[in-house]
């Protein structure tokens, strides 16, 4: 008898196919979110899960789905799963890394030459009919070539935003909890510094850290302080990482000049007030949105489903500890 998987939103009709060859699928193509009960009620005869970063699998639900083996998330991130509950109870996690790093290193790139040039601001006053002509005062950003780059979180995704930063001839700080290895500092040409000091001299401040309890709020008020008031914050990693209330009020107080966001603390709801800024650029969460990305995503992801089914280890466990090596 084939195992019973869940397929909480639209995906690929190719990834579909993979799981539809070994698995008796019930999906959810209509791409509606389902509400927590109804979902954790849909997983109580399942034994997979396919999930999206919007579902949330708590302690809780998790504790209610007794024929879970594994939950394959269409994701690198995995903060909405309750993985060491998944543990406790034998069940595996897996995620989608590597595939979406160069995809995410070309968005942030994306959000940074956005803000620091207005675009998304020019281009809302060309359609509506306000532009008059050329202006040499009009529509002043600021440069992004020979500044200073400040990563936070040196891992595969901050590492390809540093290569990127090459072509404009920048300077490269960076700061994380491990320092990379010396090769590594020498080929991006990145200095390692404290977390103070990036703050206080980056003219762009760019998050790649993951969400964890430690990185809640990593950037809050005391860190936006320390920044310069020409600098711009730009966040594709996960919305709490920055405390989106201390964000708006450094915004308004121009304790910063802008930020460049495409993650937010409650999403999908965002701060009234970055709705009304010019300085701020604002995306839905669609970083890895490349065709060819979200598409390996999908695949890697029921690669790693039919993995687990079929009591193999798959390729990207989470949760070491439930199939160790
Ligand atoms: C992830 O994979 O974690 C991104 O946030 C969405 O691609």
């Amino acid at each position: 008898m084939k195992p019973k998987i869940l397929i909480t939103r639209k995906i690929f009709a190719e990834a579909l196919a993979l799981v539809q060859a070994g698995c008796e699928v019930e999906d959810n193509q209509g791409d509606v979110p389902l509400p927590s009960e109804v979902l954790i009620q849909r997983l109580q005869d399942k034994q997979g899960a396919m999930t999206l970063l919007a579902d949330r699998m708590d302690e809780a639900g998790i504790a209610r789905c007794p024929q879970l083996k594994i939950i394959a998330n269409v994701a690198v991130g995995y903060n909405n799963i309750a993985v060491e509950a998944c543990t406790r109870r034998g069940i595996m996690v897996t995620n989608t890394p590597g595939v979406l790093d160069d995809t995410t290193a070309d968005f942030t790139w994306t959000l940074m030459l956005a803000t620091a040039r207005r675009i998304v601001e020019a281009d809302r006053h060309l359609r509506s009919a306000r532009w008059t002509g050329w202006k040499l005062m009009e529509f002043l950003g600021c440069d992004i070539h020979h500044q200073t780059l400040g990563i936070c979180g040196f891992g595969r995704i901050g590492q390809r935003v540093a290569r990127r930063a090459h072509g404009f001839e920048m300077k490269i700080l960076y700061t994380d909890v491990m320092r990379a290895r010396p090769e590594i500092e020498a080929e991006l040409g990145a200095v390692f510094v404290d977390k103070p000091t990036l703050l206080r001299t980056a003219d762009f401040v760019t998050l790649h850290v993951p969400l964890i309890p430690q990185t809640t709020h990593y950037i809050s008020g005391p860190e936006l302080a320390l920044m310069k008031p020409t600098a711009i914050l730009i966040n594709a990693a996960r919305g709490p990482v920055v405390d989106e209330k201390a964000l708006v009020q450094a915004l308004l107080a121009g304790k910063i000049a802008g930020a460049g966001l495409d993650v937010y603390e409650k999403e999908p709801a965002v701060e009234p007030e970055l709705l009304a800024m010019n300085n701020v650029v604002l995306a839905p969460h669609i970083a890895s949105a490349s065709l060819q990305t979200r598409l390996r995503m999908s695949t890697m992801a029921a690669e790693n489903l039919l993995a687990g089914l079929a009591g193999k280890r798959p390729p990207n466990l989470v949760n070491e500890a439930v199939f160790p090596r």
